[in-house]
């Protein structure tokens, strides 16, 4: 194994429940290092407030506060919802508030993925109530076809097909927020009555 930077000299084995792997390892840092150049000049003079969305976000936020040449702070929020008949009302339970106030500050919100969108449009919103000076928006991930609510999306990642996508912070029932790279989930681990064929 050869522990110099930038060198890959094993192939990382994907997991086995996965059917292939969309985004690799070392693409996710190269556009991590991207977003931050490109974050660190729009944003240049203010500090940056990241407001990370637990839980999906933590591997993505860790990263890309990293690849910001500014002074940043950071916060965590973690929102759930009301359960399946109001999840189409948008309306999300707060389940950790921030810590600090945002009034004033440069917010940048930090998402793993927009699906719906009506996670971030609630999280937006709450955010300009409490007056943020101005609220940005990064998600890792970009879903559009899966869109319920339009929203503005300052920086992306990258725009991914309509799969159950894993890996990098994101999860089924939990699991594999661990793995470095982002893969599409075999339908198989998520489709109730399937019977595994020999
Ligand atoms: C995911 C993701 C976003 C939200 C996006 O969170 O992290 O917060 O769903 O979906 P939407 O655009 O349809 O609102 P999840 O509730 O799975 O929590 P997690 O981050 O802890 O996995």
């Amino acid at each position: 194994r050869d522990h110099r930077v930038g060198i890959e000299t094993s192939p990382v084995e994907m997991h086995p429940d996965l059917e292939s792997v969309l985004l690799p390892a070392d693409v996710i840092q190269h556009r991590i290092r991207q977003l931050g150049e490109e974050i660190s000049e729009d944003l240049s003079g203010d500090p940056i407030h990241l407001v990370g969305v637990l839980r999906g976000a933590l591997p993505f936020l860790a990263d890309l506060m990293r690849a910001i040449r500014a002074p940043v702070t950071m916060d965590l929020i973690s929102v759930g919802s009301y359960g399946a008949g109001a999840r189409s009302t948008g309306v999300v339970r707060i389940v950790k508030d921030l810590e600090d106030s945002i009034e004033g500050r440069t917010v940048l919100l930090v998402e793993d993925i927009v699906d719906t969108g009506l996670t971030l449009a609630y999280l937006r919103d709450l955010l300009a109530d409490r007056h943020a000076a101005e609220i940005r928006i990064c998600t890792f991930l970009d879903k559009p076809d899966a869109r319920v609510r339009p929203i503005h999306l300052d920086y992306v990642g990258f725009t991914v097909p309509n799969r159950f996508v894993v890996g990098f912070g994101l999860d089924y029932a939990q699991r594999y927020r661990e793995l470095p790279y982002v893969g599409i989930l075999r339908p198989e681990i998520y489709t109730a009555g399937h019977r595994a064929e020999a």
